[in-house]
């Protein structure tokens, strides 16, 4: 009883209790595998269906525009990197996928990963001006619901990435609490989300904890306002050394 009014009074003052604490959920993982940074264990788990099978991706063509994917950023932390699995929050229509996954492609990585959190629902900045062809004409509206998805899956398909990406369509909020559970650990995390302060603040906060020791979380646009306040913040917080290439920044956890 009094537990619930102070949490109702935390809400009402703008806390969260979750954030204080970090990802917890009702659900216990009791009988989950711990999947740690096993790309293929966690396909399996997470589908039961392969997603690409009997897709038609020839029916649309390719399309990856998108942002900041061609930052020699990812080549520079791939290699230093050589994660076996890589989580990325933000893939629109899966540009900065497919970049990492010809990164890894290069590197003789064979056997690593990319996982794919998206609602594939656009963010605030896609919703706002219709003459946007970029942003909101990317979202092909059908029946006022995006097809954004299917542009991305078509993409892999056509690059031949079916096996290396793992789409996992939920907001970044509700995959990091199924990745928490299942024990999940990637050694690099990329976090191309919202670009809203508390969004972002949130996403460092549930994915710092999912980053394997010795591996590097970083992100887009640190020139955006939200995004430079939040990471500030969090690498203020936790005492982190903030590092920067062009608009990418990142942080780096000890081994
Ligand atoms: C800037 S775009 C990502 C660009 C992409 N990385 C590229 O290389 O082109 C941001 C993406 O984040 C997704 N997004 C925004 N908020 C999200 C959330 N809370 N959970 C999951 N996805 C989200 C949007 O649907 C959008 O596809």
């Amino acid at each position: 009883m009094l537990q619930e009014l102070l949490k109702q009074l935390a809400y009402r003052c703008g806390f969260s209790l979750r954030r204080m604490r970090g990802v917890k959920t009702h659900g216990d993982g009791a009988g989950s595998a711990r999947l740690g940074n096993d790309g293929e264990a966690l396909r399996q788990a997470i589908h039961a269906l392969d997603p690409y099978a009997g897709f038609a991706h020839e029916a649309i063509a390719f399309d990856a525009r998108g942002w900041g994917s061609q930052s020699p950023a990812f080549g520079k932390l791939v290699e230093r990197i050589r994660p076996r699995l890589i989580i990325e929050v933000g893939t629109w229509k899966g540009a900065s996928a497919i970049e990492m996954a010809e990164q890894l492609e290069r590197l003789g990585l064979t056997s690593s990963k990319i996982l794919c959190i998206d609602t594939w629902l656009g963010a605030l900045e896609m919703w706002g001006d219709h003459t946007d062809r970029d942003r909101y004409g990317s979202l092909d509206l059908k029946h006022g619901y995006p097809q954004l998805y299917y542009q991305f899956l078509a993409n892999i398909c056509h690059k031949g990435l079916q096996q290396r990406v793992i789409p996992f369509p939920l907001p970044s909020v509700t995959a990091a609490q199924w990745l928490s559970l299942r024990g999940v650990r990637a050694e690099l995390i990329y976090l191309d989300g919202s670009h809203e302060e508390e969004d972002v603040y949130a996403d460092l906060t549930d994915f710092w904890d999912l980053l394997a020791a010795g591996g590097v979380l970083f992100g887009d646009d640190y020139a955006w306002t939200g995004v430079k306040m939040a990471v500030d913040r969090f690498s203020t917080q936790h005492r982190l050394q903030l590092q920067h290439l062009e608009d990418k920044w990142w942080l780096a956890k000890a081994a």
